[in-house]
């Protein structure tokens, strides 16, 4: 067999992606990208994999989330710092309740590009190419906002290189400080999710005060000052992917420059299709959308070929069938996986097969069908004896109304207030704290077993 190389992709039948007009623009543009520095370095990644074959095994828990695209206009300070916060504050929500750490992976910092269910949208008589996503063309619907332009990479990058260095700022210069728990519920008022989460902070400060007066100060323990945040995205626009491509000179293997984890769509993950040939030979931690059309011989083979080694962290399943669908897939596709003897984090995304268009027109997921896909997410794992290891949200630190119900109810007819987002309906601040809540109480009915997994 010939060695893999970044460009194998090229070879193979590619869906879902962009046709430039311009060649010689397109290259252009992905000469200077493969001269940029990487964003995310090997360790990086390692350190991630490493951390994700604790959550296969039992003894830590994912919390994935983030926009569902990221875009050009919405990008500021404010907006990174509030997604980042609302994971911190769901993470220390889930690590209380299931007693395990939390791994935190943002869909953030190159969650650009999009899959679409149709190449072109229609209004009135004007017919023109869908959106894409702002790393390959524009929002509004004008001929020239919708043709696909390479320069959008280089912005794409910029703005990427932005994030992760804010994030990276966040995550260890303090703010993430554990003695800053209660510092994290600014912003709420006086909610009920808010009364939950300073309940548990009350507690979490008088653990640390007990540890302070035993002496374990937060310079003594540099573990509750800092933490460790991810970043992953679809790698779907592969000419980026490719040009962000770097040899990491410890290993001699290829990584993916652009994120630390990246993940194959429910849309693009055939076997012999672009993006499988592309992830395959990249080594940083891998995810693999499953929805309800995926067979178990197709999963069979995708583990052969992006896990040959069977490398625990190394590949994550994120199961996305919508909510009462759960039962008639997950477990065909658990067994198939204890049958190859194949080691996986299974993860949960009940938001891609849980949307509907509200009455107002709007597409939306409501609260209640989101949470019960992840309660059948768990109920199928404790009948199997497996480990339902984490959770994937499209959410945002803003109070958005993009999905319906929650605790303060955002209804269908409050959808049109604040409905910010280019593509899915992500929960807002309030909905994401109130889910974590309701897995913190799955995963801690789960502790005899979990503790079962980590003896
Ligand atoms: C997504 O995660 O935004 C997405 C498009 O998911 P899926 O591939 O599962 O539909
Ligand atoms: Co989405």
């Amino acid at each position: 067999m010939t060695k893999w190389q970044k460009t194998d992709w090229r070879q193979q039948p590619r869906i879902q992606m962009p046709e430039y007009g311009d060649a010689a623009a397109l290259s252009g543009v992905e000469d200077r990208l493969s001269r940029f520095p990487p964003l995310v370095f090997a360790g990086e990644a390692r350190t991630l994999r490493a951390e994700l074959a604790e959550v296969a095994a039992g003894r830590a828990f994912l919390l994935q989330g983030g926009d569902c695209a990221e875009s050009f206009a919405e990008f500021s300070a404010d907006t990174i710092r509030d997604t980042f916060k609302v994971m911190l504050q769901m993470a220390m929500v889930l690590t209380y309740g299931a007693k395990v750490p939390t791994v935190k992976v943002g869909r953030m910092a190159g969650q650009f590009a999009k899959p679409r269910s149709a190449p072109v949208e229609v209004k009135g008589d004007t017919e023109l190419p869908s959106y894409r996503g702002d790393i390959v063309n524009g929002f509004d619907f004008t001929p020239e906002a919708r043709e696909p332009d390479p320069q959008r990479m280089l912005e794409a990058y910029t703005q990427a290189a932005a994030t992760l260095n804010l994030l990276r700022a966040f995550s260890k210069g303090g703010f993430a400080d554990v003695h800053r728990v209660h510092a994290w519920t600014l912003g709420f008022t006086d909610r009920e999710e808010a009364e939950q989460y300073r309940d548990m902070a009350d507690r979490i400060q008088d653990s640390l005060d007990f540890m302070s007066a035993a002496g374990l100060t937060g310079e003594t323990n540099h573990e509750l000052a800092t933490v460790d945040f991810y970043t992953s995205h679809e790698a779907l626009l592969l000419e980026y992917e490719q040009a962000l491509c770097r040899v990491d000179s410890t290993s001699g293997q290829t990584i993916a420059g652009s994120g630390h984890m990246i993940w194959i769509g429910d849309r693009t993950r055939q076997p012999d299709g672009a993006h499988v040939t592309f992830c395959k030979g990249v080594s940083n931690p891998i995810g693999l959308k499953c929805g309800p059309s995926i067979e178990v011989d197709d999963l069979k083979r995708l583990m052969a070929t992006l896990n040959p080694d069977n490398l625990p962290g190394r590949l994550t399943l994120i199961a996305r069938f919508g909510a009462g669908t759960v039962g008639d897939h997950l477990p065909r596709l658990i067994r198939a996986v204890a049958e190859e003897g194949a080691e996986v984090v299974w993860s949960c995304d009940p938001m891609h097969g849980n949307t509907i268009k509200s009455a107002s027109g709007y597409k939306t997921r409501p609260f209640d069908s989101v949470l019960r896909e992840v309660q059948e997410f768990f109920a199928v794992h404790n009948a199997e004896g497996t480990v339902p290891g984490g959770v994937h949200f499209e959410m945002t630190g803003k109070d958005v109304t993009e999905c319906t119900g929650g605790v303060r109810a955002v209804t269908d007819e409050d959808l049109s207030d604040r409905y910010h987002t280019a593509c899915d309906p992500r929960l807002n601040a309030s909905q994401a704290l109130e889910l974590a809540f309701l897995v913190a109480e799955e995963l801690s009915d789960r502790r005899p077993q979990r503790q079962a997994a980590a003896g």
